[in-house]
């Protein structure tokens, strides 16, 4: 297995393949003796795209699906179950009814997915949805006030509800209150706010699927911190997403918190109860933005 590379940079293709050819060659005792982390991300992935696109494609047309579509997804519970890993963690939930849906595909049964048809969208929730969004700024001035945990543990589960390549789920975190932990951050080019969400990712889940560009990885962080920045202000709290001047600084970071060298730090957000209310920095009419309708 090759080590885990934590740089931006795209992998090389002998790395791929390696990576490839070494996921297809898992027995059983591999992924018994895998760290539990890491086996659940190649749970989801694998499940990702071993059935749960099939299933959905399938149960659209009512085509019947293979009866050995769920196998491999059948292997990896029944390595979760002697793996020891609960059945109540959300990997063997969806993955349970994923396996159930599809034998009834491959049974030729119609599957009705009506009872998961998300809440319809009023008027009303699209107009405070559009006004979250846009009246959300970057706010660089902060309050005394103290953001309760609960809070903060609101805005992050935001991040996890982020789209995320592959399903790998790589999303972790370090949250910082300035008060416990002071100057650690300086050298922001903004004095930052009272809670500092560092946005880690755990680069295990990436060795599931070796196809996964560099560049999906960054995004898969960055969809979670425009979630984060977003949900701070549907939560009441403001914040402003903020940029690691250097290496030094996070290995500072990394050395505090006693980091593996398999979590990646990519970004933070600091957030606090706002105490400015900035112009908006006006944007693009979006017709100048569209560089072609075809
Ligand atoms: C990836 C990223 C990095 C950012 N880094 C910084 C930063 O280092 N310092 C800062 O003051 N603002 C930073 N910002 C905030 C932007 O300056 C801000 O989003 C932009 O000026 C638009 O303003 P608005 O967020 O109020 O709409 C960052 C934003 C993003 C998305």
């Amino acid at each position: 297995m090759a080590n885990i590379d934590t740089s931006m940079e795209y992998l090389p293709k002998e790395e791929v393949m390696a990576i490839w050819n070494a996921n297809l060659k898992l027995t059983d005792e591999d992924f018994l003796a895998m760290d539990d982390d890491e086996f659940r991300a190649r749970v989801r992935e694998r499940c990702h795209h071993t059935l749960e696109i099939q299933v959905y494609h399938a149960q659209h047309r009512d085509q019947k699906l293979s009866s050995t579509q769920a196998d491999y997804a059948k292997r990896l519970l029944r390595l979760w179950v002697e793996k020891g890993l609960s059945t109540d963690l959300p990997e063997y939930k969806y993955v349970s009814f994923l396996i159930e849906t599809a034998d009834k595909l491959a049974a030729g049964e119609h599957v009705d997915l009506s009872s998961y048809k998300p809440t319809p969208v009023t008027k009303e929730m699209e107009d405070t949805f559009f006004t979250i969004l846009k009246e959300r700024r970057s706010v660089r001035e902060f309050t005394d006030e103290e953001v309760p945990d609960e809070i903060i543990d609101k805005v992050l589960d935001a991040g996890l509800w982020a789209a995320h390549g592959c399903n790998v789920q790589s999303i972790k975190y370090v949250v910082v209150r300035e008060k416990n932990e002071p100057g650690l951050f300086r050298g922001s080019d903004v004095p930052g706010g009272p809670v500092h969400l560092v946005i880690c990712q755990d680069m295990r889940c990436y060795r599931a699927n070796s196809f996964t560009p560099r560049r999906n990885q960054l995004l898969d962080a960055g969809a979670a911190g425009q979630n984060i920045v977003l949900a701070a202000h549907a939560a009441g709290l403001e914040g402003v997403w903020l940029t690691f001047p250097n290496e030094a600084f996070c290995d500072r970071l990394r050395e505090k918190f006693k980091l593996p060298e398999y979590i990646r730090l990519v970004t933070y957000v600091d957030v606090g109860y706002g105490a400015q209310t900035p112009h908006p920095p006006l944007r693009w009419d979006v017709k100048d933005t569209i560089l072609g309708r075809f």
